[in-house]
């Protein structure tokens, strides 16, 4: 077959991928009657699908990762010189991008100290708790093995990872799940747990530390935290909930793990999600908009004292990380990540978020005093929701259908929105906005007018 022929014609790409793709979070029954939507070109937020059809993309390739935006040359232009030269050889040995960008990375990350390549959030989570465990075998006598996660927080799609998701959905049907995951309250508290409380984020904090007694804390080795819940349903912490979450992992002696798969590089206005509320992880992961998806690549990011743990004793030759991830060794990652980065700090793409997200937040804001059905808004930066109520006083989820039929609204105006979707029982109820970070003032207006329409249109 002549495949450059067949890419050019479009209808040929269309039937291929109905007949042999089987794509991501699908259900494929309706493909029997329609076409499957496939994306063929990108610049900015706007992308365009196999028919011609140009949509505005609020969520940053679906999955709020394309941070710089699409069509970025130099990206491109950084990955094909670096493939030419080297492409690849194991992660035993360095390269000069890797170099490269984790001197990068840790001069923006104070107290952070090693950088462990991989490639997906759901990779570096998993070496986040092989570290956990090695650590628990290594200092405390195979005790504190015990990974905590919290409700509505999600980690990623391996067993472990999904073990460690605070989504029951996500989790249905894919059990057993290996041991010593522990759910810890979820800290929302528009949904609080317990009632009209002065000070939630305290009380939320402190039910982590009921688990870990409940638990012994003699077992429990870690706990792994969103900075902001994303898929969850968009939860920004409560005020006083992370510096009192950080003092209940002092005292117990306890990890701390931040899982920055979608708040890390610069999607919440810093360059990490944790670095607005002053905490000091030991170990933080991330992976999406690190290169933006122009090429795969997470890291699992150490303080110097957790990598000491793994080199103080030579002479044992069980002593270090015995672990690869084939792929953490490509260098189009980190080449990739080193343009990415220079990117965001050249158009000052920071700034851009901070101040296109208040905008966006303040739009959304009076979005709610026009449609009764906007029980709350919540977001950071460029990472925003809009949980969707039957009714506000008894804050009744709307259901997930109707939430689809906003979402089918928004398009219908040409532009892609989110929502969370068979993560929570009951509770998938919440638009998710994540424009790409060059997002400009009057795209924001587009995405939020477009959200009065759907609005006004499905709910009335
Ligand atoms: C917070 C968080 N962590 C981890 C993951 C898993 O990342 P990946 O899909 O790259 O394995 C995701 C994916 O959506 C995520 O949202």
């Amino acid at each position: 077959m002549n495949i450059t022929a067949s890419v050019n014609d479009l209808s040929h790409i269309v039937s291929a991928d109905r007949a042999h793709v089987w794509h991501h979070l699908t259900q494929h029954k309706p493909f029997e009657t329609i076409d499957p939507r496939v994306i063929v070109e990108g610049k900015g937020l706007k992308v365009w699908d196999a028919t011609g059809r140009e949509t505005l993309d609020a969520v940053s390739g679906g999955v709020w990762t394309v941070n710089v935006g699409y069509g970025r040359e130099s990206i491109a232009d950084a990955v094909r010189e670096q493939l030419v030269k080297m492409n690849y050889f194991a992660g035993s040995a360095g390269s000069v991008p890797g170099a490269l960008f984790a001197e990068a990375l840790i001069a923006r990350m104070p107290g952070m100290s090693r950088v462990y390549y991989s490639n997906s959030g759901s990779e570096a989570n998993e070496k986040a708790y092989k570290m956990v465990r090695q650590i628990a075998h290594r200092r405390h006598g195979g005790k504190k093995w015990k990974i905590l996660y919290r409700e509505r927080d999600y980690h990623g799609t391996t067993i472990a990872a999904l073990a460690s998701g605070g989504q029951e959905e996500r989790k249905a049907m894919y059990g057993p799940f290996p041991p010593g995951f522990v759910a810890v309250p979820h800290c929302l508290e528009y949904r609080s747990q317990w009632g009209d409380v002065a000070d939630y984020g305290i009380r939320a904090a402190d039910a982590i530390e009921e688990v870990i007694l409940r638990e012994g804390p003699d077992t429990v080795g870690a706990i792994i935290l969103e900075p902001v819940t994303a898929g969850g349903g968009v939860i920004t912490p409560p005020e006083g909930y992370w510096p009192r979450v950080q003092e209940i992992c002092r005292k117990h002696d306890i990890l701390l793990i931040i899982d920055e798969v979608v708040c890390g590089v610069g999607r919440t206005g810093t360059w990490f999600g944790y670095q607005h509320y002053g905490v000091e992880p030991d170990i933080v992961t991330m992976a999406k908009g690190v290169a933006s998806g122009y090429a795969a690549i997470s890291c699992t990011v150490t303080t110097e004292r957790v990598f000491e743990m793994f080199k103080d004793d030579a002479d044992d030759h069980m002593s270090y990380f015995r672990d690869i991830s084939t792929f953490g060794g490509c260098t189009a990652g980190p080449a990739a990540a080193l343009e990415n980065m220079r990117i965001i700090e050249d158009e000052e793409l920071l700034q851009n978020t901070s101040l296109m997200g208040e905008r966006l937040m303040g739009n959304l804001r009076a979005l709610m005093e026009k449609h009764a059905v906007i029980g709350d808004v919540r977001g950071k930066g460029l990472f925003c929701g809009a949980e969707l109520v039957a009714d506000r006083a008894s804050k009744e989820p709307l259901p997930e259908k109707t939430v689809s039929a906003v979402l089918a609204g928004a398009m219908k105006r040409g532009v892609q929105i989110g929502m969370t979707n068979r993560s929570l029982p009951g509770l998938n109820n919440t638009l998710c906005l994540s424009p790409a970070l060059v997002v400009s003032a009057a795209e924001i207006d587009q995405i939020t007018d477009a959200i009065d329409g759907a609005l006004g249109e499905v709910c009335g």
